[in-house]
This record gives structure tokens, sequence and C-alpha cells, in this order.
């Protein structure tokens, strides 16, 4: 699997040991400090069973694959509110948000709008973009916090593409990370275990997690759903350059969306009998999302350059070196900090959260899809992204469009 450095490292000796004395590992990294290329090659003279999808083939296998970003697709609820709606119901104004903020209005889902049904149709345009049949998906992520079943939401997509052979689906909790795991963890899969093509969502709508009374957190967040289909091709051709992934459990006193404490504590208070437990116990609910902004801030402006720093440093790259930076779109003020930081102009920026706010695991391929399909990214450039939020969590991915 892919660690937390950024390199791919498979649990290869068991393998070679036990199961497949003819597998040929290679580590550039073990070979020579002159030739580390911070990409791990792997060689394999196994090939997948003849109609096996990657998912249903019961024997481990390490394969020598790099992955790409070939598609792009991203949708986004009908109803929009501005900030002048938002200052009729709450003591605020256009002017404190979109000072404080840079945002200017975001889309709610509503009436008998679904997150389900923007992740589906985000899902397709990516697969029209990349001329891929959803038969042909071995793997679809939805990187979510606002799923609408708690069991997951991925396979939903699944059944609504009507993908025949059944691939795998499976959600990743978080946050406004979610988008950079869900990338990364389709590129491990890509690399490592012979899928051919993933699906990565990010989805998902703080507006239904979010207190409308707390004027101080309902101003930043926007619905919406982005994706991006990431395929195999050979290792010469690989897409993703690094990535840096972090968390800090310590920080998620500064931002949450908890289990109700009153529910936590009956689950304790039981005292181990069955009687206490069953009086007690009723189906859990959440609180909103409780936010200290100065701390979370502060988070970001320090953290997210150096993830990127990182990142870049592994892919033996500057921040010159990059065409696009594309970062977690949660506040102008941060998204300026962190370009400043690294010496990249606001001309190299990507930034839409003046129209759609903080959407979450969303933000990131929907400002990518909005930058593709408007032709400001193009084909073979070279894009830093960084989300951060909820957890705490970080990470960056330097990775290719197309
Ligand atoms: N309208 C008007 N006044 C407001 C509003 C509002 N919407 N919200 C707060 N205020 C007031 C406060 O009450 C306070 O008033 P006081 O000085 O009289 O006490 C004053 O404005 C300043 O409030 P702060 O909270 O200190 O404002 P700050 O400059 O920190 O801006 C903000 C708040 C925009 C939330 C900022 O801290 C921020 O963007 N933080 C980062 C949030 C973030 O990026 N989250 C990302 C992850 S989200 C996720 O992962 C789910």
């Amino acid at each position: 699997m892919a660690n937390a450095s950024g390199l791919f490292s498979p649990a290869v000796p068991s393998l070679r040991k036990q199961i497949y004395p003819s597998i040929s590992i290679y580590r550039s990294d073990l070979i020579s400090a002159q030739v580390f290329t911070k990409r791990v090659v792997c060689s394999s003279t196994i090939e997948l069973g003849s109609g096996l999808s990657p998912s249903e083939s019961r024997l481990p296998k390490i394969v020598s694959k790099g992955c790409k970003l070939v598609g792009c697709g991203s949708a986004v609820p009908k109803l929009e509110v501005s900030n002048d709606d938002l200052s009729k119901f709450i003591d605020t104004s256009d002017e404190w948000i979109s000072v404080r903020t840079g945002i200017r209005k975001r889309r709610i889902l509503s009436g008998q709008e679904s997150l389900t049904d923007l992740a589906v149709e985000a899902a397709k345009k990516a697969l029209l973009m990349a001329e891929t049949d959803p038969d042909d998906i071995d793997l679809i992520i939805l990187c979510t916090s606002t799923p609408e079943d708690l069991f997951g939401g991925a396979p939903q997509i699944q059944k609504a593409l009507g993908c025949k052979k059944n691939p795998l689906a499976f959600d990743i909790t978080a946050a406004c990370s979610g988008f950079i795991l869900g990338l990364v963890t389709a590129a491990s899969y890509i690399r490592g275990s012979g899928f051919n093509n993933v699906l990565v969502v990010g989805a998902d709508s703080l507006s239904r997690i979010v207190d409308w009374n707390d004027r101080g957190t309902c101003i930043l967040f926007g619905d919406a759903a982005g994706a991006v289909l990431v395929q195999s091709c050979s290792s010469d051709e690989d897409g993703l350059y690094s990535f840096d992934l972090h968390s800090d459990g310590e920080g998620q006193r500064n931002l949450n969306a908890k289990m109700k404490q009153n529910e936590v504590d009956d689950g304790l208070g039981s005292n181990g009998s069955a009687l206490g437990f069953l009086r007690r116990r009723r189906p859990s609910s959440y609180s909103a999302i409780q936010m200290n902004g100065k701390e979370v801030f502060r988070f970001a402006v320090k953290s997210v350059p150096q993830s990127i720093e990182s990142a870049l440093g592994k892919a033996g790259l500057t921040s010159s070196n990059i065409d696009w930076l594309l970062l977690h779109q949660a506040n102008q003020r941060i998204i300026d900090s962190v370009a400043t930081r690294l010496e990249i102009p606001a001309e190299r920026v990507i930034s839409n959260l003046a129209n759609y706010g903080n959407t979450s695991a969303a933000s990131i391929p929907l400002a990518l899809d909005e930058a593709v399909r408007s032709g400001k990214v193009r084909q073979g450039q070279t894009i830093a992204a960084s989300g951060f939020g909820a957890g705490l969590t970080w990470g960056s991915a330097i990775v290719r469009w197309g």
C-alpha cells in the first residue's frame, strides 16, 4: 500500500518468499541513492486471470503500473443562496462574509435533490470525458462526511451508474481532505492491485450538519459533488508524482461534528447491565459542526504550505515547476496566504469559492472540473493540490492533468 511518505511500499517480502518465487521486486531507492526516483517500480510475471475483474481475483499480485487523471465532472444543487440572503435571517452582511472569506454565494440541496444524485451526475460527466464505460470501472471511492447512508454511499453510485460487474465501492470519511485521500487510495489500488479504472467522487452536503443559527460557521459552507476518473497507464506515464498525508487527532477540538455527548454518556452509564443499556439506548445523533475558526485558520496557513513543499520535494520539483495551485476552497485568505508563502502568483492559483463556498470533499474536484472545462488547465500541466480540515487531516498531491 501507499504510505504517508508519498512512496509506494507493497508488502513484498512475504509474497516473494511464500507465494511467488518468480516475482522480481525492484525498489529504486534500495539500489542506489543516486538513482532514487521517488517512485517505486514493481515488476511482476503475474497477469490477471482472464475474465476476472481486479476486485474479483483471489490472487495477490504486484503489477508495474502508473496512473493518470483522465476525466472530471461536477454537479451543484439548483438553489443559490447569496450572502444577502443569509443576512436576512442571521446577523451578518455580504461585506463581512466576502471580506473575511471571499465567499459571495453557495448552492444548497433542496426539494427532491439528493447528494447521491449530484455524485452520480458528476461521475457520469467524468466517465463521458474519459470515454470510459461504467462497466469498465473497477472501484468507486466516495469521499464524503455526509453520506445519505451511514453504512456508505458509494454502492449507490455504482447502482445508479449501472456498473454490471459489481465493482468494489466504498466511502472515505475525511471531510475537506477526503478527495486527496481518495486520489492517493485510487493510485494505490491501480499501482498495487491491478485495478484499471477508479472513480473518485468527492461529495458533501455540510448544509445538512451546520447550525444555521451559528453565523461563525453557516456562512462558510455549500453543497456539491465532483469526480475524477483515475486510470492505469504505464509506469513511465505515471501522473501522480508524489503525495504527503497527515492527521492529528489533537486538533479535533477545533473542528468536529461529534456524536452528541449525552448519547456517549448514556452508553457508558449503563454499568454493563443489559436492562440499563436497553432502557437508555436510542438511535444516535450528531452535533452540528463545531469550529474554532481562528485555530483552523492558523493550522491551515502553517500546515498546508509545509505539506505542499514536502510533496514537491519528493517529486524533485519546486513551486516554480507547477502550473497550478489547487487548494481546498475554504477561505480566500487561506488560499492567498499559502500562495504567497509558496511564491506562486495569483494567475496560477485556481479559486472558485466565491460562487460555491466551502464544499468540503467536493471542493477540489469541483474547482478542477471548472478549470479544465474552461480551458484553463490543459493536458499535461502539473497541479499541486492540497486538502485540509476536520480530523484534523491534511495532505497534498502533485499530479499531472491528463
Ligand atoms: N457575520 C458577522 N460577524 C461575524 C460573523 C458573521 N458571519 N461570524 C463571526 N462574526 C463576528 C464574531 O462574533 C466576532 O465578533 P466580536 O469581535 O464582537 O466577538 C468577529 O466577527 C470576529 O470573529 P472571528 O471568528 O474572530 O472571525 P475570523 O476573522 O476568525 O473569521 C472565519 C472567521 C471566517 C470562520 C475564519 O476564522 C476562517 O475562515 N477559519 C477557517 C475555517 C476553515 O477553513 N475551515 C476549513 C475546514 S472545514 C471542514 O473541514 C469541515
